[in-house]
């Protein structure tokens, strides 16, 4: 069997800056359902923000400062001393990934160039042109190959083995085999991503589904804050890509069917550099008011940004709606729609990202620590990873050195491999029952119409109904072809059961939740409820759904206020 130290799972920014950071002299690799380089932090677009103070209009810019807007804009749900630790690391992490070789834009002079962000008191997003995501994903990698990180890709973990409450390794599948295999490791650490897939308009990959997250919720680890869902607001009408709010940054505008600049009626200070749960509800309320364009979408607008702009700042959006909208953004408006982006809920780990289950570590997206609270900011998220995964490899090689690991369990993590062989081959005998193309379709459909922008009660209890009725029918799915290699749908059936209990938990976590805070906005209660809800939700795994208990908010430094933008 495979064994490891350290098994980090997931290839992108949060898997990569673990590895970068655990002990040299422990013997680490990096399991990933995809060539790192493919991850889903390569799509990443705008920024990473740090309060370098390099813009000529932010010389007074602190963490601090960065610690409040981050506060402020997760509608005071995030815990304050974690976004204190996040911002006020994000100043060295920059210099680091800088003399890493990450190719920044620059300023004048050679400083890491900074624009302005949603939410943001001032430009402190970094970035590379409207690449950040692969610039940095792609330094990281370069970095673990120099490292001489062991990386196994087209990997797809099925399963966490916990004994004694403790993480013990993981079952696998292996895509070019086609074999479950086991994997025994002192410490796992999580970065998965996201689960924007079980959405139908999502920015994610097709590899997110959030079956990470999933895994870790089975193996008896709380979620926490599922109900929080981000919709980026600008994603390309009808082709699910993000279109960087970095295009605000630089100064788009979003524009109604009446040629208004309609953000002034609903954030007239910030206008389109409002938080993204406000900018995602405006433009979704402009359009249900009949403002927007063929009742679906509104405008971005760049014209008057300048081809030459656009074509330094921008490329990879202009590149975007020439390829796949057929049309030039410094001649045509870009038609825009929200779509699902972040998780802002997720395994539930301390700032150390240690779980619950001794030696069993998350960050990123698939964790919340919580940093982001009801709203994540735009530019957090890679923030998030870096920080967080460098965190989560130094506390998974502390537990290793420490004699946190109480032996080798090899016997029963292959006998865990044999049973789900089993179960699988026995799925594989069906040759009929449902499709689960068809069903994760439903799905999709579901989470949109009933844990979308807009909620209320009555939805989300018809959204619980909806899936309950989907569960059962997953029950007897089956696989249409008989390939065991690379067998897409044979993944899709296996992480079908991790998506459906997240999206249990967002609708259920959902409806509990009597109130709108950041990005969960219930219709019958429009209102913040800090007297009841000023807490976090934790929904643990039982056999007969989610079982919801809530934890109070850090909340240190800062008052709950009226967010104003
Ligand atoms: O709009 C963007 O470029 C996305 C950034 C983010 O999600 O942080």
């Amino acid at each position: 069997m495979v064994s490891h130290d350290i098994l980090i799972v997931g290839g992108g920014l949060a898997g990569l800056a673990a590895a970068l950071t655990a002990d040299p002299k422990l013997n680490v690799a990096v399991l990933s359902k995809v060539h790192p380089i493919r991850s889903h932090s390569v799509a990443a677009q705008g920024g990473i923000n740090a309060a370098l103070a390099n813009h000529p209009n932010a010389k007074d810019d602190t963490w601090e400062k960065h610690a409040f807007d981050t506060i402020k804009g997760s509608d005071y749900l995030a815990d304050q001393d974690a976004a204190e630790l996040m911002c006020q690391l994000a100043i060295p992490t920059m210099y680091e990934l800088d003399h890493w070789g990450v190719p920044f834009s620059r300023f004048p002079g050679g400083v890491i160039a900074q624009r302005p962000f949603g939410g943001a008191g001032y430009p402190r997003t970094c970035y590379a042109a409207d690449r950040t995501g692969q610039v940095l994903l792609h330094t990281l990698y370069e970095q673990c190959i120099r490292k001489n990180v062991t990386i196994y890709d087209e990997i797809v973990v099925t399963n966490i083995v916990v004994r004694d409450g403790r993480c013990v390794g993981l079952v696998a599948y292996d895509l070019a085999t086609g074999e479950i295999r086991p994997f025994a490791a002192k410490a796992v650490i999580f970065g998965t991503g996201g689960y924007g897939r079980i959405y139908k308009l999502s920015t994610n990959a097709y590899i997110n589904f959030g079956s990470g997250i999933g895994m870790a919720y089975r193996a008896g680890i709380p979620l926490k804050d599922l109900e929080f869902v981000q919709f980026h607001p600008t994603a390309l009408y009808g082709k699910n890509i993000l279109i960087t709010e970095a295009a605000r940054g630089e100064g788009g505008y979003l524009v109604n069917n009446k040629g208004r600049r309609f953000m002034e009626d609903y954030a007239p200070t910030a206008m389109e550099l409002a938080p993204r749960d406000i900018v995602a509800r405006s433009i979704t309320t402009e359009i249900l008011k009949g403002n927007g364009f063929e009742n679906a979408y509104v405008h971005l607008d760049l014209r008057h940004l300048g081809r030459e702009k656009i074509e330094k700042r921008l490329p990879g959006i202009q590149e975007i709606c020439i390829n796949f909208s057929g049309i030039d953004p410094a001649d045509t408006p870009i038609p825009i729609q929200p779509a699902q982006h972040y998780s802002m809920g997720g395994i539930d780990v301390d700032k150390n990202c240690a779980s619950l289950v001794k030696g069993f570590y998350a960050a990123g997206e698939c964790a919340c620590v919580s940093v982001h609270g009801a709203n994540r900011l735009g530019g957090n998220s890679l923030l998030d990873a870096i920080v967080f995964g460098k965190i989560a490899g130094v506390s998974a090689s502390k537990f290793i050195n420490e004699g946190g690991f109480a032996g080798p369990r090899d016997a029963e993590i292959t006998a865990e491999a044999k049973t789900l062989t089993d179960q699988f081959e026995s799925i594989r005998k069906r040759d009929k029952g449902h499709n689960v193309y068809q069903l994760l379709n439903d799905l999709k459909i579901l989470m949109g119409d009933k844990a979308g922008i807009f909620r209320d009660g009555k939805q989300l209890q018809e959204g619980l109904d909806g899936l309950s009725g989907l569960k059962e029918a997953s029950r007897d799915s089956y696989i249409y072809g008989s390939c065991t290699r690379f067998c897409q749908e044979f993944v899709t059936l296996i992480e079908f059961k991790y998506m459906t209990d997240l999206a249990e938990t967002i609708l259920l976590g959902g409806l509990k939740r009597t109130e709108t805070r950041g990005s969960h906005f219930r219709t019958d209660f429009p209102k913040r409820d800090d007297d009841n809800w000023l807490k976090h939700t934790l929904a643990s795994y039982s056999d007969k759904g989610p079982v919801l208990s809530y934890r109070e908010v850090n909340v240190d430094k800062y008052k709950p206020q009226e967010r104003k933008y």
